[in-house]
């Protein structure tokens, strides 16, 4: 392959761009910029690897391949032609194709999976010669995005959500994604040193993002890549940026990190869950409700998300429950406390205008999080 530097874009929820931009200052990419949903910035493989193990808040990585305003099948079609597949497969990959069209004339994403399938097909067939792919080799993800009538061919490097960084084999009620569990983290006053506590941990997503964080630990450490098997990702530099991320975890210095729930199974799953992320007890989970919390140390950071209630039976109920996280910071004056949901009614019941709040999307859901400095600084 000729070209080394590429269009690389981070794909990122609604509201944790900017999140996203600065972790890729911060790991030293080049020309970073958010759009919506996605952040762009340059560099070469090694560096899109890089990313696929370190980033924490970003789902997938993506290698832009083309892009151009496309308002026909046809115009589409001759994108996709002008892309040198060749040049970034083999010949036995199985091509994956995925769509996402908004606002645009090409509304199908089933129609533009097929038309984006028939042209690499037919490019590689005249460029390598052969009249069948076996598809029978790797997984090849692509994805085709039309947005406004603007397309982007773009290659997946991750495979499967970056959320999914190994640790979380089963799931509790409501769990949280990885990604944003960690980006509640970076948005609340809390940092590695100062001790952290959620009393309603469920499986114990933001505690061990926070433990991760505070240990150095790459969140993508302990799975694969679709990029590890495409022809052209050198694969010893993939080992040796892997190794080189092992050396720099300091599992030392996880401490102070803790948290509770009422539901004994999910903090079953919570233990389970930090000894595939750490092979070791670092965190203290313990099964309790939230009245009960009363911690000794000091200015400390509650960080939780309750349940929010769909129903409007399970809505009072957790209103009480918002009223209960008011009294577990009247307890801890000098703990700030921060809280994520898509109750409306979240500050009412809590009893406390938020001294922040932060337009965020659980899923689909529309949230918000919430900021209570403490009383006591
Ligand atoms: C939305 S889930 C939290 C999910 C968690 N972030 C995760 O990733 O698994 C809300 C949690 O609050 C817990 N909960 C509800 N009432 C509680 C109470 N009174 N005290 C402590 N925990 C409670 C539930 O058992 C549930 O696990």
């Amino acid at each position: 392959m000729t070209q080394s530097v590429f269009t690389l874009a981070a794909a990122s929820a609604f509201g944790l761009e900017g999140a996203v931009a600065g972790e890729l200052k911060r790991l030293g990419m080049k020309n970073v910029h958010a759009e919506n949903g996605v952040v762009l910035f340059s560099g070469n493989v090694q560096d899109a690897f890089l990313c696929n193990l370190s980033l924490r808040f970003s789902d997938r990585i993506y290698l832009l391949l083309a892009e151009r305003k496309c308002d026909s099948f046809e115009a589409l079609f001759q994108l996709v032609s002008s892309i040198p597949w060749e040049d970034y497969a083999g010949g036995k990959e199985a091509f994956n194709i995925s769509a996402q069209c908004a606002r645009s004339r090409l509304m199908s994403p089933r129609d533009c999976q097929s038309i984006t399938k028939k042209a690499i097909l037919e490019r590689m067939k005249a460029r390598k010669g052969c009249r069948v792919f076996p598809e029978n080799g790797a997984p090849f993800p692509v994805h085709v995005s039309v947005h406004s009538d603007q397309v982007r061919i773009l290659l997946n490097l991750s495979g499967p959500s970056l959320s999914r960084r190994g640790y979380r084999t089963w799931n509790g009620e409501a769990p949280l994604r990885e990604t944003l569990a960690a980006a509640l983290v970076e948005f609340s006053p809390w940092r590695p040193g100062m001790p952290l506590y959620d009393p309603c941990c469920g499986t114990g997503t933001i505690l061990i993002e926070a433990a991760l964080r505070q240990g150095h630990i790459a969140p993508g450490l302990n799975r694969s890549f679709s990029m590890e098997q495409f022809v052209f990702f050198p694969k010893a530099d993939g080992e040796r940026i892997r190794e080189k991320l092992r050396a720099d975890c300091q599992f030392g210095r996880i401490h102070s990190i803790a948290g509770s729930d009422i539901d004994p199974e999910a903090v079953t799953l919570a233990l389970r869950h930090q000894n595939q992320a750490f092979r070791d007890s670092l965190i203290d989970f313990s099964v309790k409700p939230l009245q009960e919390v009363s911690l000794t140390e000091e200015h400390g950071v509650f960080l939780c998300n309750p349940p929010y209630g769909e129903r409007l039976s399970d809505t009072e109920h957790c209103r009480k429950l918002y009223q209960e996280l008011k009294r577990l910071q009247d307890r801890h004056p000098t703990w700030a406390l921060c809280a994520i949901s898509s109750d409306p009614g979240f500050e009412k019941a809590f009893g406390r205008r938020a001294d922040k709040r932060r337009r965020l999307y659980n899923g689909r859901l529309e949230c918000q999080f919430y900021t209570y400095s403490a009383a006591v600084q």
